[in-house]
Order: C-alpha cells, then sequence, then structure tokens
C-alpha cells in the first residue's frame, strides 16, 4: 500500500509521525476490480474508507431506476464517515471505475478513538463535511439554473482538478468514466451529454478520447462554465 498517498491525504495530512504509524496499523486494505460494489446504499456501516488508488463513483438510484452520480473519488480522498456521525445506513452505492482500485479502510470505532486528542483530524473532518455540503449546494443551483452544456463544462473542470495531468496538447482528463456514467454525474441525458461534448470539441475546447478527454481550451472551457 503506497503509505504517501495516505500521509498526504488532507485528513490525514496533519498527524505527527506517531500517529501516523498507528494509523497504519489499525488501517486494513481492501481491492476492487472494475465494476466491483464495496457496499450498497442502505448497507449497514462500520467503516470509514480512503481512496490509495484507482477511482470510485458514490451512486445512488432515483425514483425512475435511474443511477445519479454523487462524485467521483481518486487516491487521498475519503468517504464512509456519514453513517458514523449521522448514524445510519450507506447513504450512497460505492463500485470502481478503474480496472484497480486500492482502499485503505479504518473502522468507525477506531475512527472516534484516532479524534480524541487529535483536533487537526476534527477540523479536517469538518472541513471534508463542509467542501461536501457547499459542493452539494453548488451542485442543486446547477441543476436547476444552469443548462447541460455549462453543467458538462463544471464537471470537466472538477475532474480535471483533482485528476488532469499537464500535455503538450492540454490538460489530459483522464477520469475512467462511460459516456453513460458522464451523464449520471452531470444530470443530464446521455444525447444531450454528448452533443454538449461534441460541440465543444467542434469548436477546438476539447479533444474527446474513450474515457478522457483532453481539454486544449482551458479559457474558453472556464468561460462556459462559469
Ligand atoms: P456513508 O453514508 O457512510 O457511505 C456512503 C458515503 O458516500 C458517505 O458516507 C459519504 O462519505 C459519501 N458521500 C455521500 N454523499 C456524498 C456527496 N454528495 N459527495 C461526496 N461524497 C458523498
Amino acid at each position: 500500500m503506497d503509505q504517501d498517498v495516505l500521509r498526504h491525504a488532507p485528513l490525514f495530512s496533519e498527524l505527527d509521525d506517531e500517529s501516523m504509524t498507528a494509523l497504519l496499523a489499525m488501517m486494513g486494505q481492501t481491492r476492487l476490480k472494475r465494476g466491483e460494489v464495496l457496499f450498497h446504499e442502505g448497507d449497514a456501516a462500520d467503516r470509514l474508507y480512503a481512496v490509495v488508488s484507482g477511482k470510485v463513483k458514490l451512486s445512488r438510484a432515483a425514483a425512475n431506476g435511474q443511477d445519479s452520480l454523487l462524485a467521483i473519488l481518486g487516491p487521498g480522498q475519503v468517504f464512509g464517515e456519514l453513517s458514523l456521525f449521522d448514524p445510519g445506513r450507506r447513504s450512497s452505492t460505492v463500485a470502481a471505475v478503474t480496472d484497480e482500485v486500492e482502499l485503505a479502510s479504518l473502522s468507525h470505532d477506531d475512527l472516534l478513538g484516532l479524534l480524541d486528542g487529535r483536533p487537526a483530524v476534527t477540523r479536517g473532518l469538518l472541513a471534508l463535511l463542509s467542501g461536501r455540503l457547499r459542493r452539494a449546494n453548488d451542485v442543486i443551483g446547477d441543476l436547476v439554473f444552469a443548462d447541460a452544456p455549462r453543467r458538462v463544462a463544471k464537471a470537466l473542470l472538477d475532474l480535471a482538478e483533482r485528476f488532469g495531468q499537464q500535455t503538450e496538447e492540454g490538460l489530459h482528463v483522464r477520469h475512467d468514466l462511460t459516456q453513460e456514467e458522464l451523464a449520471q454525474l452531470v444530470g443530464a441525458a446521455r444525447e444531450t451529454v454528448n452533443k454538449a461534448l461534441a460541440d465543444f470539441a467542434a469548436k477546438g475546447w476539447v479533444k474527446l478520447e474513450s474515457r478522457g478527454v483532453i481539454i486544449t481550451d482551458m479559457e474558453r472551457i472556464v468561460r462556459r462554465a462559469g
């Protein structure tokens, strides 16, 4: 397990060496293959997870039988804390979107022990929850007020921030999502999202790839998202 990813994960980065060693000793390891489900919405819960490598998708089943994607999480990002602080069942289904996913996990009891006397971790968790609420508010606002191409541009920027790699051609964003999954993340029909992406590509703002895009004109994409 790549311990550096965990050391640099925002939630744990404030821990001193001794606490980090204790944390690593308490953590379990889980591996998933693409499509494999870690847990389902509604399952009983007792662990927090951190992504060490690969990406997972967090989804919820909507009333019409469609899935909606709440988030794509990658290395250093943490999930599975809601059911600890707001006791109840898992609030989303988590599945692997990359060929391999490596996760480190911590039981909720061990997490509570870790929080005792370590205000930096408590503050980190509050920052994580506040950031998620802020993002969820943005998404709700956008679903009501933003047109689909704008939501597509925003989703690309969000993925680019975490997964983008600068290349000569532009910012290479390998999101690992199918067209259907990208549409579920944006909250629009697949045809609508494909049309927006094709339009961006025709204008020379992006190049489309299977499970990725290259943003060739960042300024225009930022403007379209604004
Ligand atoms: P939990 O309910 O234990 O299991 C599912 C996890 O998905 C949840 O904890 C959160 O960690 C995570 N989660 C739920 N909703 C969101 C969201 N909107 N954005 C990011 N992560 C979320």
